[in-house]
């Protein structure tokens, strides 16, 4: 397993290119299931979790390559096998949203129960009744989901939890169904609105992505499309974060910072400046740092997969920071490695409160999910002397080419063999 190993108290300054978003990446592969025609994605990542998504789709029968100009040529002319194996599902809980194409291309889906995760149960009880109310048949069998249906129809959806895969799964399986799907309470985050965006490319008939009610009109079938995937506003929100927390000057290109509105408030509260130019959003830090309360919520809120690395920024800043976590249930596991490297956290229920403290320090630490990786790489940048950060391979999940994008950044960063 590869370790990073950071010296700290370097400032980030330069610029650096956002690559495309691997929560619209994953849908949109999935998406390309749903016709027998080739489909072109452009800008898609070289991420774990991207190469995971294209082994399942091959283990149904996909064909698929990356031209030399790297965009993701996929063809599937047959599903030839509707299985998605646990051994792929475990690695990586997205699998799931193989479950509404399959079973609206083709009528079958077993799909592995992906199971919980560091950060939580992560149930999928709500993409399951919601194919139930489409007409399909499930049964759930050694730990297997199959779900059966000779067509989709459509049907009134209230999804109780927004839900970003239980919805981008029901609009794919909506797509193809007979009659007028409606999904009420659905999420709103831009990778939904991107998927919807590729399938009117294909042919589907949508209205409302964005907002909480969408209905799909089912058509008999889809065609060919190309679609250029959406920059990635964790990964960008990650390096936005790591220039504040460095007292730095970055120039964040390839950044759709509309994404990020919550952020960038949150942001500016605490004295970070944020200028849009020309090229891209420049991020530039300062020495004097407030706390900002933040809550994760649904999009447009504040997002879970950031609160890590805020929370990493916050432990170096002038007062109390109190971060409630509303979306899952476990997410607060970064709080004992960064209490390691000194900071001042105390949890209480979904609360995490972040005295600020004059610097931390390096130390040997551990990552237990891809954002709380992130945090304490964060951490390692800003604390005194040397961090090692151990089992990076979360990180190299949702992250391209990290340790080369910080160095680029002047950050002293090394990746190794642990
Ligand atoms: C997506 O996960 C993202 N993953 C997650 O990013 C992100 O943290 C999450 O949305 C929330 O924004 C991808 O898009 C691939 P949810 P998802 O269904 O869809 C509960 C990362 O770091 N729920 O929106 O699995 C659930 O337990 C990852 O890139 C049910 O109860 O999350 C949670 O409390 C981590 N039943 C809440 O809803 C269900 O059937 C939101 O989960 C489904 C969800």
């Amino acid at each position: 397993m590869d370790k990073f190993v950071i010296k700290g108290g370097y400032r980030l300054t330069g610029e650096v290119e956002i690559s495309g978003a691997k929560n619209a990446g994953l849908p949109l592969m999935s998406a390309c299931l749903l016709t027998d025609k080739e489909c072109v994605l452009e800008g898609i990542p070289n991420l774990k979790d991207i190469e995971t998504m294209g082994k399942l789709l091959t283990s149904f029968g996909s064909e698929i390559e990356r031209d030399k100009k790297g965009n993701l040529k996929i063809k599937t002319v047959k599903i030839k096998n509707h299985e998605a194996p646990y051994d792929l599902v475990r690695t990586m809980r997205a699998s799931v949203l193989a479950l509404g194409p399959l079973v609206a291309r083709d009528g079958v889906a077993k799909i592995s129960m992906p199971g919980g995760c560091a950060i939580g149960d992560r149930p999928i009880n709500l993409h399951i009744n919601a194919l139930k109310k489409m007409g399909a048949k499930i049964e759930q069998s050694h730990g297997y989901i199959i779900a059966t249906a000779k067509r989709l129809k459509g049907a009134k959806i209230y999804f109780d939890t927004q839900t970003v895969t239980g919805t981008e799964n029901i609009i794919m399986a909506g797509v193809l169904a007979k009659g007028e799907t409606i999904i009420e309470n659905a999420a709103k985050e831009p990778e939904v609105v991107d998927l919807v965006n590729f399938l009117k490319k294909m042919g589907a008939k949508i209205e409302g992505e964005g907002t909480s009610v969408i209905r799909i009109e089912g058509v008999d079938s889809l065609g060919s499309a190309c679609h250029r995937v959406i920059p990635d506003r964790i990964e960008a929100g990650t390096y936005i974060i790591a220039t504040a927390a460095t007292c730095g000057n970055v120039l964040i290109k390839n950044c759709e910072m509309d994404h990020l509105d919550a952020l960038e408030q949150k942001l500016v509260e605490a004295g970070v400046t944020i200028q849009r130019e020309k090229n891209g959003v420049r991020v530039i830090g300062k020495r004097e740092i407030k706390s900002v309360d933040i809550t994760t919520m649904p999009y447009p809120g504040f997002p879970t997969d950031l609160q890590a690395q805020f929370m990493a920024f916050m432990t170096i800043a002038k007062g109390l920071s109190v971060i409630r976590e509303t979306i899952f249930e476990n997410r607060f596991i970064h709080v004992s490695e960064l209490k390691r490297m000194g900071a001042d956290i105390t949890i209480k229920d979904r609360n995490a409160i972040v005295k600020g403290v004059e610097g931390l320090n390096g130390a040997p630490v551990m990552v237990s999910d891809l954002r709380a990786g992130a945090a304490l790489v964060i951490a390692g940048l800003i604390a005194e002397g040397e961090t090692e950060v151990l089992r990076i391979y979360h990180l190299d999940r949702g992250y391209e080419a990290m340790e080369k994008k910080l160095s680029k950044l002047g950050a002293k960063i090394k990746r190794l063999k642990e």
